[in-house]
């Protein structure tokens, strides 16, 4: 029998032999985790060849010679970059060489710990409209849309001060579309068939990337109209912001295809964070009490701000250990260049390189018990003995995720303020799997039963 100590929170069973072509074909359509074998849990490097010769690496001395030592000659691959193209063109992202330097060099201090701080007051009043909306939800509520219309609340307040020139609705019903259309890898840009051979997905999702556009372009526009200087969000930092080496400021254009990234993938990446963290709490009540009453002593029953955090690490660490489990981002792939060695293997030009960051924080070379919920392995003096490349939820090296601080920041302020004010439990029902296209997503959403807590006495 197993007891709490050995329970394991929802996962998948994976492919015990490598998968024909047409069963990749399928995994890439219904859920990319089906395509990472047993033995890519088990070896640091796994290969093979679907047409292309392929590599799945998950050993952090080869991540870091990708991601750092050696990170120019591994661009990003063309698959992932061809499935976000449409919406959010040659943006940060998307780029490559002097494209992305200096891109990276003009966003960079726009995300700074300063004015990430700045604008987490638009946060806490987002966190506590999100603790209003689950007191009304009646016992029981679907934590996903909660978390997706939480997170682009604060997302459509710090990008566009408020949504007077955006409608939220048309907006997200838009993005919806776009990620079940073009948001599904092709096989056949897994398997490099040259761009003349149309997509089906894509040629779907354009009147959905079209409203997107259009949308955000106005918000710009209405923006730079305004006479008297900006709101102090994030467009107003984005319209200052320069190269400090070229002094090269944003077109319309970038400007308008970086926000856009920045609020679809900003939004729906953080809320998967926070769902899966809630769900991993309501799995798992001791250390949903240990969390509660870290928050309860420093909150009371007030929503939580920027300044309250450092006083909370364990509330971090459940994060951070739930982004491992569920990482939001759980592959990564890139082109190779030219000849390199990872892991003792030859890696040619033209190989893809997969790298499957789900695999790899469940690896059982590097961890114990690699499927349990333990936010323990995030105390600070387990980070410190242990390789920064094995937890790569935000990646690493010159390409690392820019919007980290910002996403860490609403995700610890938003979970504060739910779990000092509610008791989160599973519902009956088959448990959500994590099912993979572009994000890692629970496969029916994330039902839970919701109960208001008495007022916090401080
Ligand atoms: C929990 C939330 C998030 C996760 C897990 C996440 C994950 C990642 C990962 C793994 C990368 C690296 C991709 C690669 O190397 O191929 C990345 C890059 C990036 N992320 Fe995030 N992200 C999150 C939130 C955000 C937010 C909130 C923003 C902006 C508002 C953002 C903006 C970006 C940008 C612009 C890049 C490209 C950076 C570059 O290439 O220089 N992300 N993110």
């Amino acid at each position: 029998m197993t007891g709490v100590a050995d329970f394991e929170p929802p996962n998948i069973s994976p492919p015990t032999r490598p998968l024909s072509i047409l069963q990749s074909l399928r995994a890439a359509r219904h859920n990319v985790l089906e395509i990472i074998p047993d033995v890519a849990y088990r070896q640091p490097i796994v290969s093979g060849r679907m047409i292309v010769r392929f590599h799945m690496v998950q050993d952090p001395a080869a991540l870091r010679r990708v991601f750092l030592d050696n990170v120019d000659n591994y661009p990003k691959s063309e698959v992932m970059v061809r499935m976000l193209r449409p919406a959010v063109g040659d943006s940060l992202f998307t780029s490559e060489g002097d494209a992305w330097r200096w891109q990276r060099r003009a966003v960079a201090p726009v995300f700074a710990q300063r004015n990430v701080s700045a604008l987490a007051p638009m946060m806490t009043a987002t966190a506590e409209r999100a603790a209003e909306r689950l007191r009304q939800s009646g016992g029981r509520a679907e934590l996903l849309g909660e978390m997706l219309s939480a997170t682009f609340d604060v997302i459509c307040e710090v990008a566009l001060s408020g949504r007077e020139h955006f409608d939220a609705e048309t907006y997200s019903r838009a993005i919806l579309r776009y990620f079940e259309t073009a948001g599904k890898a092709s096989l056949l840009d897994f398997l490099q068939v040259p761009d003349w051979i149309p997509r089906p997905e894509a040629l779907l999702s354009l009147g959905a990337v079209g409203t997107m556009h259009r949308m955000v372009a106005q918000a710009i526009a209405a923006r730079r109209r305004q006479a008297s200087g900006g709101a102090d969000d994030l467009l107003d930092y984005m319209l200052n912001a320069e190269d400090p080496v070229t002094g090269r400021r944003m077109s319309s254009t970038d400007l308008l295809h970086n926000m856009q990234f920045f609020i679809v993938a900003g939004h729906e990446t953080t809320a998967l964070a926070l769902s899966w963290s809630l769900l991993l709490l309501a799995l798992h009540p001791k250390h949903q009490n240990r969390v509660r009453k870290e928050a309860r002593a420093v909150l009371g029953d007030r929503a939580a701000t920027a300044e309250d955090l450092e006083a909370m690490p364990y509330l971090k660490q459940v994060i951070d250990e739930a982004m491992r489990l569920y990482p939001p981002v759980g592959m990564l792939a890139r082109n190779v260049r030219e000849i390199d060695i990872l892991c003792g293997r030859r890696i040619l030009p033209g190989d893809v390189l997969f790298l499957p960051i789900y695999a790899l924080h469940r690896h059982h070379l590097w961890w114990e018990h690699p499927n349990r919920f333990d936010p323990g392995r995030f105390a600070l003096k387990a980070v410190r003995s242990r390789d920064r490349y094995l937890h790569l939820p935000f990646g690493a090296g010159p390409r690392v995720c820019v919007g980290a601080n910002f996403a860490m920041m609403q995700a610890q302020i938003i979970l504060a303020t739910l779990v000092a004010r509610f008791r989160f439990d599973p519902v009956r029902g088959p448990m959500p799997v994590p099912t993979m296209s572009m994000t890692l997503r629970p496969d029916t959403g994330m039902r839970l039963a919701v109960r208001p807590l008495r007022r916090a006495r401080r």
